[in-house]
């Protein structure tokens, strides 16, 4: 069976935990490649909610689940998480990699100081990056190490000028910092050990084995860095191509890209969203789809489905089908439209607006759709394993309509939270 990579084709958010927790029960190992505790996961299972921001969704069913090296780690934030799945009486199977970059508190300081204009979720994710790319950051490798105390220091002291100019801390409050977060992360690099390994290792060994892997992105591909609505964006890439670069996948083994798609479209923090709902137009689908951020529960902006950007993130990531999510929520809201198409002064592009105030500007073409069927539970029990034309016409049109934009098709329907509220085609 082939790899398969999940990642989230719109602004994050889509359902991906979800998604993967469907399709880690066919999976031998599964690899978070992305990201940090910014992501945040909701899976429902046999009436328990479980809340993951760092553990893939695959630890529900015991699978082995890596944080490949491309993810960064606020260390306590992960222990508290593998604490309280542990006394929920799970055993995580988790591997770290070594490489994997560290989130200091410095990180979230300077984010609640910055993020604010781009409206991040405050986890220290864009300084943990920058000073990742500026070579002066420090791994997991340096927090487990014996000398850990003395390579923190040592670390502290190449951001001293930046928290001192900042104004994150005075000279004196620098000083308390260093000692008390150097003794706290050694002991945080205690605890990482048994944990910490070569995780593209067991990606390569996997392969050998004819193990199947399945990596999730975390965020989505509009909040990319290099091709998301930059700079209302994350500060990793959220396409599939970096599951290669901070997961370990092979290029050259066969793989299939799963993007997951709400049936309409969503979006938290600021930045340009052309298709969003005012009013109570957007309170209406924000309650009836209770669109609330998993990690920070900001009210999540909502809109119709922007068709247009969907298939720029397809194009980028190279999305070969799709699973579509939250069609239950679609049943519950009057005047639903998709977007075809923007125009700038009142002409139609064909491109998707790498500026951000260009595409803040544009005006969506929408083509309006039939009411969507609302099915009870039962009613959706009849059509497992049931081809798309057996759905309800609205359905099975609404799920035409966006193949036929897009060019791929659907192949996973998700209507409701749980994991057995999934159609796969
Ligand atoms: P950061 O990743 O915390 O730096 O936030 C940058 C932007 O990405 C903000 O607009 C966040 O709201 C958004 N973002 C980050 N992670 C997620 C996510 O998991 N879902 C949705 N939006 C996210």
């Amino acid at each position: 069976m082939k790899n398969t990579i999940v990642v989230g084709a719109q602004w994050g958010d889509e359902g991906k935990g979800k998604l993967v927790d469907v399709l880690a029960e066919q999976s031998d190992l599964v690899v978070r490649f992305n990201g940090g505790g910014n992501a945040g996961h909701t899976v429902m299972h046999a009436g328990e909610t479980y809340k993951f921001h760092y553990m893939p969704s695959g630890m529900l069913h015991n699978k082995l689940c890596i944080l490949g090296t491309g993810v960064v780690i606020n260390p306590k934030d992960l222990l508290e998480e593998i604490d309280s799945f542990t006394s929920s009486g799970h055993t995580p199977r988790l591997k770290i990699s070594a490489r994997a970059h560290v989130i200091f508190p410095h990180h979230q300081l300077i984010d609640a100081k910055e993020g604010g204009k781009i409206g991040t979720t405050g986890r220290g994710i864009g300084p943990a990056y920058s000073q990742k790319a500026s070579r002066i950051n420090l791994r997991i490798l340096d927090i487990i190490a014996d000398d850990a105390q003395s390579r923190i220091k040592d670390a502290l002291r190449d951001v001293k000028d930046i928290l001192i100019y900042e104004e994150i801390f005075t000279e004196d409050e620098y000083q308390k910092y260093c000692n008390s977060v150097s003794v706290e992360y050694a002991a945080y690099g205690k605890k990482f050990k048994p944990f910490i390994t070569d995780t593209e290792d067991l990606v390569r060994i996997a392969g050998k084995v004819e193990e199947t892997v399945l990596f999730e992105g975390a965020q989505g591909t509009l909040l990319d860095l290099n091709y998301g609505t930059y700079p209302f964006v994350t500060s990793s890439s959220t396409l599939a191509a970096a599951a290669f670069v901070g997961g370990g996948a092979i290029p050259g083994v066969p793989i299939r890209i799963l993007g997951i798609t709400k049936a309409y479209t969503t979006r938290v923090g600021e930045g340009p969203f052309p298709t969003e709902l005012s009013g109570d137009a957007a309170i209406n689908l924000r309650e009836a789809g209770h669109e609330y951020g998993a990690t920070t529960g900001r009210p999540r902006r909502v809109g119709h489905l922007d068709l247009f950007a969907l298939r720029y993130a397809i194009r980028i990531s190279g999305i070969q089908e799709l699973a579509m999510t939250k069609i239950d929520t679609l049943a519950l809201v009057d005047g639903i439209k998709v977007c075809t198409a923007y125009k700038i002064a009142g002409k139609e592009i064909d491109y998707f607006p790498a500026d951000a105030p260009t595409l803040a500007q544009v005006e969506p073409v929408y083509t309006d759709v039939p009411a969507i069927a609302e099915l009870t539970k039962a009613e959706w029990e009849t059509l497992k394993g049931k081809s798309k034309d057996d759905l309800p016409e609205s359905i099975s049109s609404y799920i035409k309509f966006i193949e036929d934009f897009v060019e791929i098709p659907i192949t996973i329907l998700s209507h409701g939270p749980e994991r057995n509220e999934t159609i796969v085609f």
